[in-house]
């Protein structure tokens, strides 16, 4: 059973960070029409306040991977369950991520795209836990670097449990 989550980031310091990255990214992308790719399901919400805040003509699209299951450490092996609907050749693409833990999934799915010969790729991760990394990935846009816990809420589960959350919070 998972303890009650406490409040790790509140609502104003998500809407700061948000705030934040999406004047960076405007900033890189100014003539461009990116591409942004969420990773399902974690970054919905992050996601839907992003674009919010971008001012730019985006286009979106999600990728969905095989991830956790019914616990929490990664298997390692990641697959595509549900694949991309545009073609992103010469695309601007941006990657949108709630979390990099091991970076597993991150390195597959960046290497997957790469060979579909996107114009530039990029990615933009909520939060980053480096400290239980297995494989370096380079994260061009970080909402926040969070401790070696448990993360739910804000788009982000436990067992499908607490997306609802709009704070990121943590459980033990
Ligand atoms: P990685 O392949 O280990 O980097 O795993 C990344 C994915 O694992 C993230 O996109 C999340 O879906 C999930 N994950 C990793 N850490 C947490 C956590 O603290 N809370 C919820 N999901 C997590
Ligand atoms: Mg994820």
């Amino acid at each position: 059973m998972a303890s009650q989550p406490r409040i790790l980031f509140t609502q104003d310091e998500i809407k700061q960070a948000i705030a934040r990255l999406a004047a960076e990214i405007r900033l890189d992308y100014q003539d461009k029409q990116p591409l942004l790719i969420g990773i399902l399901k974690g970054s919905f919400v992050f996601m839907a306040d992003l674009v919010r805040q971008l001012d730019l003509p985006v286009e979106v699209d999600f990728v969905k991977l095989s991830s956790y299951g019914a616990d929490k450490e990664t298997s390692g092996k990641v697959k595509v369950i549900q694949g991309l609907k545009t073609p992103i050749k010469g695309k601007d693409v941006l990657v949108i991520e709630d979390i990099v833990d091991t970076g597993l999934t991150l390195s597959f799915l960046l290497d997957y795209l790469q060979k579909k010969k996107p114009a530039s790729l990029k990615l933009c991760a909520l939060t980053d836990k480096p400290s239980r990394r297995q494989v370096s990935v380079s994260i061009d846009y970080l909402g926040f670097t969070v401790p070696n816990k448990f993360i739910v809420g804000y788009g982000i589960d436990w067992n499908e449990k607490f997306r609802y959350l709009p704070d990121i919070c943590i459980i033990d």
